[in-house]
């Protein structure tokens, strides 16, 4: 029999992943994806970036590059982020393979089994796994249309041990949609200043806004407070460019940084040099800027399809959150209802979603699932809303 660790132990497989599977069968309509829409990567632009390359770079490209990333992309992310007021200076920025990557080696560098971790419910399933993996405790707090609610996070903070590491996803987020209000996250930036705890903003959707009012609202804490370079922030090129890139960064104070980079080094050595030739070029070509203004307004369309038929479909009792931005609508069904069970029915009649209870760091609670808008062809939005709204009928 093999003997594996005690940390594989606390791994949960990834209903995501095993969903992706059956989601694969031709003529299912999916909502599963958190991922862009195939038709929309700027596959052109890359292209053209490739074939504008000199040699040299080409065969930079090929070749390892050092394990903070691939310096001249250093400098085009840390002037991306100078430009949106981050404290590039006082701070220390690695590119890490995807988002994912930066919440993992934080977590490595911070977490001992056992240690306490406050984040949200629901939370990204990608976090969960990374803090289970280090065999932490995970204290949830609710969110409401608002963002977390404060009573629920200054009680997780009055419960012994101290929690080390606090992880929101404040700007449109996974799965539930919503982007904290300015209040929410003033009383956030308030609570945090009498905290010794590590704080890591994840903002893989915040370029992803559909109206001025919410742009207003995707300034990050980590910009806004005094206390910012204090603050862990990460971003991810996944839903800006795409996720086959693997690219995300991670902005942080020097001395967690440098253990986060000695981490990386036996994870990966480095972030792979070829897509970061790419990024940087996109950045510094001043492409970025040009491909969201042509991304918003397919993605809010494809949103607006989303709550239109939802609106016309779902019984009463069952709600939903209206984001302003992202990739996700958040669905509640009453307390008393499984989504599991509307999702077997829904898959055998062709649609197909993630349940709640994959996005609860307890997993327990499963009134809840999450669509994806972002990857569906958008004419399939309204067929396969109403079919997950049958089912839904069906158990009410
Ligand atoms: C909230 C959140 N954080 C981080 C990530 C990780 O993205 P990536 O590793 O592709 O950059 C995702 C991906 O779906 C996400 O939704």
């Amino acid at each position: 029999m093999v003997r594996f660790a005690n940390s594989v132990e606390s791994m949960r497989r990834s209903e995501i992943r095993d969903l992706m599977k059956s989601a694969s069968s031709p003529g299912l309509i999916t909502f599963a994806g958190g991922m862009p829409n195939n038709d929309l990567f700027p596959i052109a632009e890359i292209d053209e970036i490739y074939r504008g390359l000199s040699l040299k770079t080409k065969q930079e490209g090929f070749q390892y590059c050092p394990t903070p990333g691939y310096p001249p992309l250093i400098q085009s992310v840390k002037q991306y982020l100078r430009e949106k007021g981050f404290p590039v200076d006082t701070n220390e920025l690695i590119i890490t393979t995807g988002s994912l990557q930066a919440i993992y080696l934080l977590a490595k560098v911070l977490l001992n089994p056992g240690d306490r971790v406050v984040c949200e419910y629901p939370s990204f399933i990608g976090a969960i796994a990374a803090f289970n993996s280090f065999q932490a405790r995970m204290d949830t707090i609710s969110l409401d249309d608002d963002g977390p609610v404060m009573e629920e996070l200054e009680a997780a903070f009055r419960r012994t041990p101290a929690p080390k590491l606090l992880y929101l996803t404040p700007y449109f987020h996974n799965p539930a949609g919503i982007i904290y209000s300015q209040a929410r996250k003033k009383a956030v930036i308030e609570f945090l200043k009498d905290q010794d705890v590590v704080y890591l903003e994840d903002n893989p959707y915040g370029e992803i806004y559909f109206t001025e009012q919410a742009l207003e609202l995707t300034r990050p804490i980590k910009v806004i407070t005094a206390d910012a370079e204090k603050i862990c922030y990460t971003g991810s090129f996944s839903k800006i460019l795409g996720p086959g890139m693997r690219l995300g960064y991670l902005l942080a104070p020097p001395e967690i940084l440098a253990k986060c980079e000695l981490a990386k080094q036996s994870v990966d050595a480095c972030s792979a040099t070829f897509t970061q030739v790419l990024a940087h070029e996109f950045l510094v070509q001043n492409k970025l800027q040009a491909y969201l203004e042509f991304i918003r307004p397919i993605y809010a369309r494809r949103l607006k399809s989303m709550l239109h038929t939802l609106e016309q479909s779902m019984p009463s009792g069952v709600s939903w959150t209206k984001p302003a931005g992202g990739f996700y609508v958040w669905v509640k069904l009453p307390e008393h209802l499984d989504a599991t069970k509307v999702l077997k029915e829904s898959v055998q009649n062709g649609a197909v979603f993630v349940i709640g209870q994959t996005f609860d760091p307890e997993a327990r609670r499963n009134n809840c699932f999450r669509l994806a808008f972002s990857h569906v062809p958008e004419d399939k939005i309204e067929p396969g809303i109403e079919i997950i709204a049958r089912a839904v009928k069906k158990f009410m």
